[in-house]
């Protein structure tokens, strides 16, 4: 199939073109860098013309870190809809018969739900810290529905949770929990610290994506009888404790300090973790790369990206 990749250089774009392009489809990876703006309505529109995709792959966005989202609110929110907008505007105008997927971030649940479960998915508001980001999600799935219900253009939505991976961004401000204790790790190990802090008890249970995973997942939007506007989680319903995470990067990087949990930091919810029901249901076979083993694959990328300097 001809497949257009939106924020196809991004983290998550980049690991979802490979995957396509192993299973043979043409990818053309598309972001501001390669000349296509997603907030001028033209510039989407001529590219999407032009490729004629049977699917758009959406992973462009105006993202950040929480303190980059809450700081900017304004404008995120305003971006992110108006790419929103512009994409299925040029999609209903250029390629009506391609099928749209979209990443959907799990910080558009509630704020205060613990079990993600896709049928409570609007029943509260986001966290205040998301609150730009995470409505900016929502409306794209009002957008997908109307577009669905007027001119039939097909979506799938997936719910994911905080990716972690190969190609993640070395800017700890750019990256997640995970990401981000593998990188101080590292430099904690280079600079011969002799104690990890890890910011709380370690005891809360949060799901995480490994990027091969969710990359995969999204690909297989392609094979499904029906695409799917309410969008699914990709959950495997259980999670990890921040410290068995932090036992395995310690263990991936070979770190000889001790961990040291500061409990002055807040752990928030118990646990947090994404209900499978409806997942297994799309994809009774699926196994989920090993959290540990996914740990280690992210650990070589790191050890190899970040320059010596950083540490
Ligand atoms: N990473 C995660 O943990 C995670 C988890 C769940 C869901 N997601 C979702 O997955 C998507 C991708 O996330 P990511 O982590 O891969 O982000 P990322 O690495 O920051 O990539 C974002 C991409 O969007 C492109 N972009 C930004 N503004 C654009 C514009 N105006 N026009 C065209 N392209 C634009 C960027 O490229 P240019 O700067 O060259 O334009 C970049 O390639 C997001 O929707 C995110 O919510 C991510």
């Amino acid at each position: 199939m001809a497949l257009v990749v939106l924020g196809g250089e991004g983290f998550l774009g980049r690991n979802l073109t490979s995957v396509l392009r192993r299973k043979g489809h043409v990818v053309a990876q598309m972001s501001r860098r390669t000349g296509v703006d997603l907030t001028d309505l033209s510039s989407i529109k001529s590219c999407l013309a032009r490729e004629r995709p049977d699917a758009v792959f959406n992973c462009a966005a105006h993202v950040g870190s929480i303190h980059y989202v809450m700081e900017n609110a304004a404008v995120v929110a305003h971006d992110n809809m108006q790419m929103a907008i512009n994409l299925y505007r040029a999609v209903a105008e250029a390629c009506p018969q391609a099928h749209v997927v979209n990443p959907l971030s799990n910080c558009s649940y509630p704020g205060d739900a613990d079990i993600h479960y896709e049928p409570d998915w609007l029943k509260g508001e986001p966290h205040h810290s998301v609150f730009a980001y995470a409505n900016a999600k929502r409306f794209i799935y009002v957008l997908a529905r109307c577009y669905r219900e007027q001119f039939g253009i097909r979506t799938t939505n997936f719910l994911v949770p905080n990716a972690f991976g190969v190609g993640d961004h070395l800017d700890t401000s750019r990256t997640h929990a995970i990401s981000g204790m593998i990188v101080r790790m590292i430099t904690a190990k280079r600079r011969g610290d002799q104690r990890f802090e890890v910011w709380g008890s370690g005891r809360p249970v949060r799901e995480w994506g490994y990027v091969d995973d969710i990359a995969e997942i999204m690909s297989r939007a392609l094979e499904l009888d029906e695409d799917l506007v309410y969008p699914v989680n990709i959950a495997q319903n259980r999670g990890a404790t921040i410290s068995e995470s932090a036992e395995a990067i310690k263990t991936a990087v070979a770190y000889p300090g001790e961990l040291w949990f500061n409990t002055q930091y807040e752990d928030g919810a118990a646990r947090k973790v994404l209900d499978d029901t409806h997942f297994r249901k799309l994809f009774p076979t699926y196994r989920f790369i090993d959290h540990a083993e996914a740990i280690r694959r992210t650990v070589a990328y790191y050890e190899s990206a970040l320059p010596v300097s950083s540490s």
